[in-house]
């Protein structure tokens, strides 16, 4: 049959102009089942193939073939063109209205003054260490010498954890008196002086920033979770004018050239002596305040030193501690610690 090997080149061409000029994406799907549905006009010319002759099958169906490949890149590159299309603004942009500002991320106020504090210890030989903050009363109270009396183990003050499947006695917290095991989420950074000497050897030299927990109500000045830096050093001849030295250098860093510091004698169990770390600077003094108090600090105490394994004869240290919301709140004038902890965008975005 010569007519079929002569029907193809028209037919394909007539259908590819008609797929081209779809003007949409449902008419193109249309035109597609007209020509290459069950009863499409080339489905219809591939099916008299079986009419021919032995000799003109082979041409004719090879002809057909490579006809159905056109049409189907036709129809492909249609429906790319056509999408994209319905992709595309209704209305045509316009280059001259002002651009949408993108709201650009910033670190959260307290993150940036961590990251003031940990970069001036860095300056002093400082590195960061890092602790649980789902900690055991051991490493929190027993290991810094807080006797089992001591009010800041009291549950008033100290999240204790219900742990699945424990009693208290087994280490954790359903029933009964809390053992060394209970687990407690920390309540101060202190903790992870323990767990660093407890792993390496003196000489030390750390920094801890961490999130702590209280059982304290929220108020101007608490919130159940806070930020601290607890600082650490141990080695031979340390002394308390070092520690004097430290403190002062990194508060001028932070808070100021005018700053001043004051030891005034304090209690702890894990140091001995102890102090409290008063500040003054013009910035305290426009707070309408001589002095702020600022830290704690003191002489790493023997008992927590043969606690860890250390000799107390043949070492000495200091640590200190200090809340970082205090530190932000003097610096930036804020009131009310409990800005920090609401995620309101309005305060965030001034820092
Ligand atoms: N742990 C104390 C607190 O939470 C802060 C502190 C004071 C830490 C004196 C120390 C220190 O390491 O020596 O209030």
């Amino acid at each position: 049959m010569p007519g079929l090997l002569d029907e193809i080149e028209p037919l394909k061409q007539a259908a590819v102009a008609e797929l081209k000029a779809a003007p949409d994406l449902a008419a193109l799907e249309q035109t597609k089942g007209a020509w290459i549905g069950a009863n499409g006009k080339f489905t219809a010319l591939m099916k008299r193939l079986g009419t021919l002759s032995k000799e003109e099958k082979p041409i004719a169906g090879k002809a057909v073939n490579a006809a159905k490949v056109e049409l189907e890149a036709a129809l492909v590159s249609r429906r790319e063109e056509l999408e994209l299309k319905a992709a595309l603004p209704k209305e045509p942009t316009d280059f001259t209205l002002p651009g949408r500002r993108r709201v650009l991320g910033k670190l959260h106020p307290l993150t940036q003054v961590t990251e003031d504090i940990v970069r001036s210890f860095r300056k002093i030989g400082f590195v960061v260490a890092d602790g649980p903050e789902i900690e055991d009363e051991y490493h929190c109270f027993d290991a810094l010498n807080t006797p089992a009396d001591h009010p800041a183990r009291d549950t008033q003050d100290t999240f204790y954890l219900n742990v699945l499947g424990a009693s208290r006695s087994e280490g954790g917290s359903t029933g009964g008196t809390p053992t060394a095991r209970s687990q407690l989420l920390r309540t101060h950074t202190s903790s992870v002086q323990i767990r660093v000497m407890e792993k390496q050897p003196p000489p030390i030299r750390i920094i801890v920033p961490g999130r702590v927990y209280r059982r304290d109500n929220a108020d101007a000045t608490h919130n159940p979770t806070f930020q601290q830096v607890e600082g650490l050093y141990v080695d031979k001849g340390v002394t308390a004018a070092d520690l004097k030295g430290t403190v002062e250098f990194v508060f001028r860093e932070l808070m100021g050239e005018d700053v001043k510091i004051r030891f005034r004698p304090h209690y702890l169990s894990y140091t001995e002596p102890s102090f409290e770390i008063d500040f003054t600077s013009a910035l305290v003094k426009k707070m309408g305040k001589d002095w702020l108090e600022i830290a704690g600090c003191g002489m790493v105490h023997p008992k927590v030193f043969e606690n860890v394994g250390y000799d107390p004869e043949v070492w000495t240290g200091w640590a200190f501690g200090f809340g970082i919301e205090r530190i932000a709140m003097i610096r930036y004038g804020i009131t009310d610690i409990r800005l920090f902890y609401e995620n309101d965008l309005r305060f965030l975005r001034q820092f």
